[in-house]
C-alpha cells in the first residue's frame, strides 16, 4: 500500500485520479491551492481513512516539502498535476501560467528532491506541439512550437523534468493529454457550453465558426492509460493518451449539447476557425506508441463526448 502525492488533488483529472488510487488500495495525500478547484468535489474523498488533503500553493516549494513531511510515510510516487486550466486566461495574464504551470513544476522538483522521492508522473498536454494541421502528431515530431503560453509553460515543464531525470530523479513519466472529458467537468467546451445555454436556452454561442476537429479521450480511459503507463518499466517515458480516431468537431459537439439541453435553440457560430487566440484549430493526434504498450481505449472521440455531455447535463443539474 504506497502514499501518492497528488497535486491539483482538487480539480477535474487529480479527483478521479485520486479515486483510483483508493480504489486499488493506496494511500493519498492531495494538494492543491483551491485557485481552481473545489473542496465540494473532495467530498467523497475526505471521508475516506486513505485520503488526507492540505491546501497549498505548490510553486511555494518549502510548504510543498513541509506536507510532505508530515504526511505520515514516504511518498513513492508524485503525480503533478496542477497547472492553469484557462488557455485563454494565460494568454489574458502569463503570469498565470508562469505561476500555476511552470512554476508548480519547479516547486514539485525541488520539493521531491529535498524529499528523495524516486517517481514523478506528469500531465502534460497535446498543447505542446503547437499547430501541425492536419499532420498526425506522434511523439518524435519537431520543432515544437506551441502556439499558447499555456502550451509553452507545459514544454517548458516538460524540459525541467528531463533535465532532473538527468541529474537525480530517478524515473518520470510524461503523459500529453488531449481534450479530457468527463465529470467532475470543472472546464471545458462542453461544460461551457451547457452552462451558456442554460443561461440562454433560444440561443446557443459557440467560439469559432465549428470546424475545429479535435480528439477527446473520456477521463475514466485516461485514467486506465496513466496507470497503464506508470507500470512500464522506462526510466524517462514520453506518450500522447489519446483515442485512436481523428476526433470530433465542434460543430458535432455544439449539436449533440443543444439536443440534450435545448432542442430548440438556435445555434449561432462566429467567424474564422479559432476558439480563442492560442487555439490550435485542428489536430490529429498518433497514440501508437501507446497502443504497442498493450492499451485501448474503451470510447472513442464521438462516444466519450456523449457520455460526457450526458454526465455534464446531469452534474450542471445539481449544481
Ligand atoms: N482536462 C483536460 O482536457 C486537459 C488536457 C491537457 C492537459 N491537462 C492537464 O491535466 C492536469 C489536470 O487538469 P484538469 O482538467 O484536472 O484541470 P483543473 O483545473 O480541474 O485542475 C488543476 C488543479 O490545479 C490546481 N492548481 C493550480 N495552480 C496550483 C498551485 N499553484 N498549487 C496547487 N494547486 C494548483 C487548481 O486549483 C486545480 O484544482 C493539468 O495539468 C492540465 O494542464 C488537462
Amino acid at each position: 500500500m504506497a502514499l501518492h502525492l497528488i497535486t491539483g488533488g482538487a480539480g477535474f483529472v487529480g479527483v478521479n485520479l485520486a479515486r483510483r488510487l483508493l480504489v486499488d488500495g493506496e494511500r493519498v495525500l492531495a494538494v492543491d491551492d483551491l485557485s481552481r478547484g473545489q473542496l465540494e468535489l473532495l467530498a467523497e474523498l475526505e471521508v475516506h481513512p486513505r485520503f488526507q488533503f492540505r491546501q497549498i500553493d505548490c510553486s511555494d516549494p518549502d510548504a510543498l516539502f513541509d506536507a510532505i513531511k508530515h504526511a505520515g510515510d514516504r511518498i513513492a510516487h508524485v503525480w503533478h498535476m496542477a497547472a492553469n486550466s484557462d488557455i485563454p486566461a494565460g494568454i489574458a495574464d502569463p503570469h498565470i501560467d508562469l505561476n500555476r504551470t511552470f512554476l508548480t513544476t519547479f516547486g514539485v522538483l525541488l520539493a521531491m528532491r529535498l524529499a528523495q522521492i524516486p517517481e514523478l508522473h506528469f500531465a502534460s498536454s497535446s498543447a505542446i506541439y503547437g499547430d501541425f494541421g492536419e499532420l498526425e502528431i506522434h511523439e518524435e515530431v519537431g520543432p515544437l512550437e506551441p502556439i499558447s503560453n499555456y502550451g509553452a509553460m507545459k514544454l517548458a515543464s516538460e524540459a525541467q523534468i528531463r533535465a532532473a531525470v538527468e541529474a537525480y530523479l530517478p524515473r518520470a513519466n510524461i503523459f500529453r493529454f488531449p481534450n479530457v472529458v468527463g465529470v467532475p467537468a470543472t472546464h471545458g467546451v462542453i461544460l461551457d457550453l451547457i452552462r451558456k445555454l442554460r443561461a440562454t436556452p433560444n440561443r446557443l454561442e459557440v467560439l469559432g465558426d465549428g470546424t475545429q476537429k479535435k480528439s477527446y479521450l473520456h477521463v475514466d480511459d485516461l485514467i486506465e492509460a496513466m496507470m497503464h503507463i506508470s507500470r512500464l518499466k522506462g526510466r524517462y517515458q514520453v506518450f500522447n493518451i489519446g483515442p485512436t480516431d481523428k476526433g470530433v468537431t465542434v460543430r458535432m459537439i455544439a449539436e449533440a449539447v443543444r439536443d440534450r439541453v435545448s432542442p430548440t435553440a438556435m445555434i449561432a457560430y462566429s467567424q474564422g476557425n479559432r476558439g480563442w487566440v492560442g487555439d490550435v484549430p485542428r489536430f490529429r493526434y498518433s497514440v501508437r506508441k501507446l497502443v504497442e504498450t498493450g492499451w485501448t481505449p474503451t470510447l472513442g472521440s464521438d462516444e466519450a463526448v456523449r457520455r460526457a455531455i450526458e454526465e455534464i447535463a446531469c452534474q450542471e443539474v445539481g449544481a
